[in-house]
Formats: C-alpha cells, sequence, structure tokens
C-alpha cells in the first residue's frame, strides 16, 4: 500500500498521481499560529510507504515539506519518498557574489533528512541533484509541453538562452516538426537587467514557440516575445516547465505580444494546462 500526501502548493497533481498509481490520496490540514508559524498535519495516516509530493516556491512551502515528511514518519512510515514538483532555491546554486549562501544546498540537506528518496521535475540544473544526500534523480517533463499546441504555421522553437536549448529540442521533438534556434542571454546581476541577442534565423510570418524551464518575473519571456515580434513573427506562444508568474510577469507577457502561454501543473496556475503526473508516474513504477 502507497499513500500520496499533498503538500498544499501541489493539490490537483498529487490527485493525479493518486489516480495514475491508484494509490490512497490522504487530506492534510495546512495551520498557521498567530505568530505566523505553519503546522501541517497528516490526521488520517496509516501505511508503510509515503509519498509526499510538493512543490517549494516559498519559504513556507519548504517549511511545509519538512512537517509534512516529520508527520508521516511520527506516524509510522517506513519508506518515504519525496517528490518536489518545483524545487525552489534551485537558481541559488552557487555562492555568485562574496558571502552569499548556496541557498539549493541548504535545502536539499534539510529535505534529505526527512525521506529516503527524491525526484524532482525538471530542476533549474541537474547538478542540484547532487546537494542532496539521499538517492535523488530529476525526471524530465517537457515531452508534453507541445500537447496543447497545434496547428502551427512553419514553427520556429527558440530557447531565450543556451541553458533551454535541449527543452526547445525536446519539446520541437514532440511536436513533430519545426527548426530549433537559440537567443544569447546575458543578465546583470546587479541590477536584474536582461540583454538578449537574437540570431539570424527568419521569423517573418512564422508562429514561434519560446521555450524555457522557467518564467519566473517574465523578464527574459517578454524580452524574447518583444524581439520576435518586432520581427515579424505571427504568432509567439510562451511554453515553460514552471510557470512562477511572479509579480506582473503575465501582464509583462500580455504587453509584449504574447498568443498563449503553457505551463506544467509543477505549479498549479490559470495556465498549467499540461500534467506532469503521468511522467512522475511511469518513473515511479520503472
Ligand atoms: C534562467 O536561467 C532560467 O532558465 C529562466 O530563464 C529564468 O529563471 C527566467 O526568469 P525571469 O522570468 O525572471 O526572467
Amino acid at each position: 500500500m502507497t499513500t500520496i500526501i499533498p503538500g498544499s502548493t501541489s493539490q490537483a497533481l498529487a490527485a493525479a498521481l493518486s489516480t495514475e498509481l491508484e494509490a490512497t490520496l490522504t487530506v492534510p490540514t495546512y495551520d498557521r499560529f498567530p505568530d505566523g508559524e505553519t503546522l501541517a498535519t497528516v490526521p488520517d495516516f496509516d501505511d508503510d510507504e509515503a509519498i509526499v509530493v510538493a512543490s517549494t516556491a516559498t519559504n513556507d512551502a519548504h517549511i511545509e515539506l519538512l512537517q509534512l515528511q516529520d508527520a508521516v514518519r511520527e506516524a509510522g512510515a517506513t519508506d518515504t519518498t519525496t517528490i518536489i514538483p518545483y524545487m525552489g532555491y534551485a537558481r541559488q546554486d552557487k555562492a555568485f557574489k562574496s558571502g552569499q549562501p548556496i541557498s539549493v544546498r541548504a535545502m536539499a540537506k534539510a529535505i534529505s533528512t526527512g525521506t529516503d528518496q527524491v525526484f524532482m521535475i525538471e530542476p533549474h540544473e541537474p547538478a542540484v541533484a547532487d546537494f542532496f544526500t539521499v538517492p535523488t534523480e530529476s525526471i524530465d517533463a517537457a515531452a508534453r509541453l507541445a500537447d496543447p499546441l497545434s496547428e502551427l504555421a512553419d514553427p520556429l522553437f527558440v530557447a531565450p538562452d543556451e541553458g533551454a536549448i535541449g527543452l526547445a529540442t525536446t519539446t520541437r521533438d514532440a511536436y513533430g516538426s519545426g527548426d530549433v534556434d537559440y537567443f544569447e542571454k546575458e543578465r546583470d546581476y546587479e541590477t536584474g537587467e536582461i540583454e538578449l541577442t537574437p540570431s539570424d534565423a527568419p521569423v517573418e510570418g512564422r508562429d514561434v514557440v519560446v521555450v524555457d524551464d522557467i518564467i519566473a518575473t517574465g523578464g527574459t519571456m517578454s524580452g524574447a516575445i518583444g524581439v520576435l515580434n518586432s520581427r515579424g513573427a505571427a504568432r509567439v506562444y510562451a511554453v515553460c516547465v514552471h510557470p512562477v508568474l511572479a509579480e506582473a510577469a503575465l501582464t509583462k507577457l500580455a504587453a509584449a505580444g504574447v498568443e498563449r502561454v503553457v505551463g506544467t501543473d509543477t505549479l498549479e496556475r490559470a495556465v498549467s494546462d499540461v500534467t506532469v503526473a503521468p511522467a512522475i508516474a511511469t518513473r515511479l513504477t520503472e
């Protein structure tokens, strides 16, 4: 028997995964004390195997994950798997300036203390897995990003920086036709300003799909959309694995002229049209 325990950030995905795996879905409670501390509880857990599914997009979500892991062990779980659909702090995977922490290492160590194994969906860098002290693997989810795209005209799949070329290529392959290209991206770590240098690939009259792992502030994606529209692209789609969509990100994309934004349910947003549940279920049952 296996019981799935959802974090408050991953409720729909956990439910979809329980259907895929024919596992029990338990209902935690998520409370907050007057001083701001959180209390996640798993009242009805009664199993040996636990699968905790929780994205860690906020500080509270990190704490909640640790509490859920601890609660199921306290209730008798002997085998705990932790699924982290979106691993927060993954972009602080090195000290970029003197005095900075490697934040994701700190998070990974803490998460490792409450579990027997970890799976992350498309972490920002695969090497993030090395910071955990229990067996940890990444699961690819890009193959389904093309599912909502249909009838594209002479499509071009663009990575907004070199790091996303693999995602753009996988999405193109899943769509079944089209070219792949990428922009050069420079980010000023003092100001956060982004400079995008497009390649010479012709875009006029073509449908362009910009593919990235994360849309956070929308700065990278809206910059790419603006350049592509100014060069005469027919329609520009913004596709990502993790739709963080912080602050006014969606408005930035709309103002830049995006046709449609598509993300997965690693973060549950209005644009989460693709579920990663089958990819997780497949890996867990391999
Ligand atoms: C950076 O390397 C990532 O792949 C994304 O391009 C970045 O995190 C997007 O951030 P933002 O939406 O704030 O530009």
